[in-house]
């Protein structure tokens, strides 16, 4: 069963991001069917590892729209990026240690932090893109 799942609640009017989106929610919910069927430890630090790398790509892409367009909420919305990459980069490190088997905690803190930023924080910022010819 998937955790999270897409739906025009989670657009923010933006093809491309909206497509980044959509895969990190696949991504998501491959991390969170992997640790249920209780897959190899292998596999399962590599779904993680991608992941944690998709993220940050994603992430630098708002931030590239967000200097090229000078967008007025950069600060605090990259504020909030940073600290999801260290609280990944954390459970990413602290798996490869054998210091945290995988939860549905963790999972769900997953799923929650990237509904949560898309609905609160991301949307913000349709309207100033669309202004700026982005869609
Ligand atoms: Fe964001």
């Amino acid at each position: 069963m998937s955790l999270i799942k897409w739906s025009s609640e989670l657009s923010v009017e933006i093809e491309i991001i909206d497509a980044q989106h959509k895969k990190l929610i696949a991504m998501i919910n491959k991390l969170d069917a992997a640790m249920r069927l209780g897959k190899g430890r292998d596999l399962t630090e590599k779904i993680l590892d991608e992941l944690v790398e998709y993220t940050r790509k994603h992430f630098s892409a708002e931030e590239e729209y967000f200097t090229k367009f000078g967008y007025p909420f950069t600060a605090q919305h990259v504020k909030e990026h940073i600290a999801f990459i260290k609280k990944i980069e954390k459970f990413q490190a602290n798996f490869e240690k054998e210091k945290l088997t995988l939860s549905t905690k963790i999972v769900d803190f997953l799923s929650d932090w990237l509904r949560d930023h898309i609905q609160g924080t991301d949307k913000k910022y349709i309207r100033f893109f669309h202004d700026k010819g982005l869609k």
